[in-house]
């Protein structure tokens, strides 16, 4: 018997952002920096810090605020992904502790480890559950504690980095013209050294020499990582648009991860995408690693600015390397 094809659909979105307000003046009496460096090299005019709890406190309070909006219960949920790179723990797994937390008492789940990429590589992972006929409910949640594993004495990496949570919901649609249509994802290992946390692992396991040496921190060689994001982002971009044959005329929003405007500015260009026609929030947020791009999703469309059959190209680059695009067609109404 010849099964139903399946588009992975967007229900529902919800978000976190932790309440304390880091501004540029904060950095300015911390390190040597100052706000109109912060502001012209990044985009960044503050950024949030979770004082107290965890990635998967953020995680459980953005699906909390997604299932308000929806009709679907908690226990309906089937699988949770969370995508972090600042997991509560090294296990058991931070989506363990949000299925906990948000009471999915009949969800299965697993962390998903890509970075910046994070929540384009669960997105595609949530799909393919979807797509499958298995699972009709599923949610893709991005969470980081950034601030957790910032140094703060290092000012070429500390005035990057917020902590946020944002998920979706994905549900399955015969209509195979809407939803989640495509995805290119790359990774590519020989860029580790440029972006890491090399401190706790197999490698280098805990130690006083770890701690010593900051191997627990962010290392990040900025130059490196910003010559590849800006070519990579911007061609992974223009890729998927071409691929689907979009002009930018029909794109309604680019979607980028937030780490620099530079980077962000550099794919539109490349797209032909004017400037209205791009998320950003990195002036508020700085780059919360796996939750940026859905906390763009969320406000804009809690802000009322994406309707329904919209094209989106949602994009990524981050440490590994890993990278990739999505053409997602907006499905909420
Ligand atoms: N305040 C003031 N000066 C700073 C600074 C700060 N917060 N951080 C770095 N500097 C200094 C550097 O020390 C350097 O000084 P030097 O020339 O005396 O050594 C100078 O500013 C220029 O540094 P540079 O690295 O050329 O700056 P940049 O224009 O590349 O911007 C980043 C730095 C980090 C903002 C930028 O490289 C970047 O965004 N990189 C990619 C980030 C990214 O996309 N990550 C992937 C996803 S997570």
């Amino acid at each position: 018997m010849q099964s139903t094809k399946l588009n992975a659909q967007i229900t529902a979105v919800g978000m976190y952002v932790p309440e304390k307000v880091l501004d540029n003046k904060y950095f300015e009496e911390i390190v040597e920096t100052n706000d109109e460096w912060i502001v012209s090299r990044t985009g960044i005019k503050e950024r949030r810090k979770m004082e107290n709890g965890a990635t998967s406190d953020m995680a459980a309070f953005a699906i909390l605020d997604l299932l308000k909006t929806t009709s679907v219960k908690a226990e309906e949920i089937d699988v949770i992904i969370v995508a972090t790179v600042t997991p509560d723990m090294f296990f058991p797994a931070t989506a363990c502790l949000v299925q906990d937390k948000i009471g999915a008492k009949n969800a299965w789940g697993f962390d998903l480890s890509a970075a910046c990429s994070g929540f384009l590589f669960a997105l595609q992972t949530g799909a393919a559950l979807i797509e499958s006929g298995r699972y009709k409910k599923v949610i893709v949640v991005g969470s980081d504690k950034m601030t957790a594993i910032s140094d703060y004495t290092d000012r070429n990496t500390c005035i990057l980095f917020g902590d946020a949570a944002s998920a979706i919901l994905l549900e399955p649609t015969e209509d195979l013209s809407t939803g989640l249509i495509d995805t290119l994802l790359f990774t590519d290992g020989s860029g580790k050294d440029a972006l890491n946390m090399k401190g706790g692992g197999s490698l280098n396991p805990s130690s006083h020499e770890t701690v010593d040496n900051k191997m627990h921190y962010i290392y990040q060689d900025g130059k490196a990582v910003f010559k590849v994001a800006v070519k990579g982002m911007a061609d992974i971009s223009y890729e998927v648009m071409k691929k689907n044959n979009l002009d930018s005329d029909d794109v309604a929003y680019l979607v980028p991860h937030q780490a620099n405007l530079r980077i962000i500015d550099a794919t539109a260009n490349r797209m032909g995408i004017s400037k209205d026609k791009v998320m950003i929030n990195i002036h508020k947020y700085g780059n919360t690693t796996a939750a940026t791009i859905p906390l763009c999703l969320t406000e804009y469309y809690r802000a009322g600015k994406i309707k329904k059959g919209d094209n989106l190209i949602l994009a990524a680059f981050g440490a590994g390397y890993t990278w990739g695009a999505a053409y997602l067609k907006w499905s909420i109404d």
